[in-house]
């Protein structure tokens, strides 16, 4: 058995292997180096791989985050491209590919838990092709455990290695071993890489790739390594193109969009700039995520105030309301700053919903310190906020400081915070009772196939009856019934909402 931890950086151990078979090296992921990012359109599927996957499926299972959500459909893209067709059904599957999430221990036990879940098909079923990708890929400690525990396992690829998975589905499919390629280095921003959207109502958009924020806690910096913006044409140019496919939503995804563009040419043209841009563009919702409060400029709140397709919903991660777990954190930003930016976006933004992320019971964190995180929440009144208990991550700084909250104690906070989350959350509902809202119809409701569910603009889920002829429509609805984390509503006649 190899034991990664004793491997040297990205070392290719195709030589011993006859495979190809690159580790991860956290070190690596840790370093930024100052080389330019290459902005390339050379993906090509190579002549013997055309057609490999005729008559076959795919199936492809994704967690975490919306980056990952996006990545799972670049992945859809290529392995059509080579001839597959994709299933839900994993008896169906030729192959099946988990794209992974890092970001806390239970995500990581999820994927553990499907990995064991799928032995005994893989069993079954010994054509299968097996594939573990996305962000815990990236992990030593997660790879080790594969190679030592799930060797059913017949391919790994990080997050940037998606590219390449023409050439490493045909080794594994031909090779008896585990192929392995995850490097610990971004790698090029590759233009043309095929795409198989889900769905033709909402669409994702990556305007960049990667973190440097390196807060504490937070594994996501070695998983997608450095900060890469796409070229503002290339954004403009797929924004403009979904706009023409009559897609009527796109949101603009980056850990951290806030930190747009500067690290191209002379950093001058920011996130302010191309949201000023794709405000021209004729598609009726623009959304954007996440936004850390670090670079959130004067200049990005004025554009946002314009209004027009820019919708009022503003994710705004605050972690801790206490001065001192924010450093602790490395944050970059206060109590007092965090609530400056929050009351100038609701001054130039009146009717702006805003949602948080939080964590509780990082390591050392007091009751004083969590009664600072309760009162902020009270004085903002968040619409939402995801909530969670902090989990180690290996690697980290976090990881490594010693904690002297139980978790008896943690799960506690978590119990008192989302109390009081889900009471401003229905609060914030039962403030739109009565009120004509715009609803983007989706779909049907996931429990009553006669209920139609949408998206107000600022993104509260919205239940009413309607034909389905209106999915993929903009349609005014009247609240009727505030819920904790959705609306019921009925349509109203044009007329009625024009008179409002
Ligand atoms: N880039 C975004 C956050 C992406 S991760 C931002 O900084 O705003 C989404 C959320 O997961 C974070 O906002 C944080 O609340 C949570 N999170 C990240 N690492 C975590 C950890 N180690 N334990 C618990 N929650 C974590
Ligand atoms: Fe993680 Fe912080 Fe980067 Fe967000 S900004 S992805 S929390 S390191
Ligand atoms: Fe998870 Fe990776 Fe996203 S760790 S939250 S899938 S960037």
């Amino acid at each position: 058995m190899a034991d990664i931890k004793q491997t040297k950086p990205e070392k290719d151990y195709s030589v011993y292997f006859q495979r190809t078979f690159v580790a991860p090296n956290l070190k690596e992921a840790r370093r930024r180096r100052r080389q330019a990012v290459r902005h390339l359109n050379d993906f090509s599927i190579p002549d013997d791989i055309k057609g490999i996957g005729a008559g076959k499926k795919y199936l492809i299972r994704t967690y975490g985050c919306q980056m990952n959500e996006h990545d799972s459909e670049v992945m859809a893209g290529i392995l059509e491209e080579i001839g597959y067709t994709s299933t839900d059904v994993e008896e169906e599957a030729d192959i099946i590919l988990l794209n992974t999430c890092a970001i806390r221990e239970n995500a990581e036990n999820k994927v553990f838990g499907e990995l064991g879940n799928l032995k005994q098909l893989k069993r079954e079923n010994p054509d299968l092709i097996l594939g573990v990708c996305g962000c815990m890929a990236q992990e030593e400690a997660v790879v080790n455990r594969i190679l030592q525990k799930y060797q059913h396992v017949d391919l790994i690829f990080g997050t940037h290695n998606i590219h390449r998975l023409p050439q490493l589905l045909k080794e594994a499919m031909f090779s008896k071993e585990m192929v392995m390629e995850v490097w610990s280095k971004e790698g090029d921003v590759i233009e043309n890489l095929p795409k198989a959207r889900k769905g033709n109502v909402r669409a994702w958009v990556n305007i960049m790739y990667g973190c440097d924020k390196f807060c504490t806690y937070c594994i996501v910096p070695y998983t997608r390594g450095k900060e890469r913006s796409r070229h503002p044409h290339e954004i403009i140019q797929e924004v403009r193109e979904l706009a023409r496919k009559g897609y009527k939503e796109i949101t603009l995804l980056g850990q951290n969009v806030n930190a747009y563009g500067k690290d191209l040419n002379d950093g001058s043209y920011r996130l302010s700039h191309l949201m000023d841009e794709i405000r021209k563009i004729d598609i009726p919702r623009v959304r954007f995520t996440t936004s850390h409060p670090w670079d959130f400029t004067d200049d990005l709140i004025e554009v946002l105030a314009k209004g027009g397709n820019l919708v009022e919903h503003i994710h705004l991660p605050v972690q801790s309301g206490n001065n001192a777990i924010l450093k602790i954190m490395g944050r970059n930003y206060t109590r007092e700053s965090y609530l400056e930016l929050f009351y100038k976006l609701k001054k130039a933004i009146p009717h702006a919903a805003i949602t948080t992320d939080i964590i509780v019971g990082f390591p050392n964190e007091t009751e004083e310190q969590f009664q600072d995180t309760l009162s902020l929440v009270e004085e903002c009144q968040f619409d939402g906020a995801y909530t969670f208990i902090y989990s180690p991550r290996p690697g980290t700084p976090a990881a490594r400081m010693e904690d002297n909250v139980s978790m008896e104690v943690k799960r506690d906070r978590l119990q008192r915070l989302n109390e009081l989350v889900n009471e401003l959350a229905y609060k914030s509902n039962a403030r739109l009772e009565g009120e004509i809202v715009e609803v983007l119809v989706e779909g049907a409701s996931k429990k009553n196939e006669d209920v139609l569910m949408g998206h107000t603009r600022t993104n509260k889920v919205v239940h009413f009856r309607g034909p389905k002829s209106l999915i993929g429509q903009l349609v005014n609805v009247r609240v009727t019934k505030a819920k904790t984390w959705t609306l019921d509503g009925e349509i109203v006649a044009e007329q009625e909402a024009a008179n409002q």
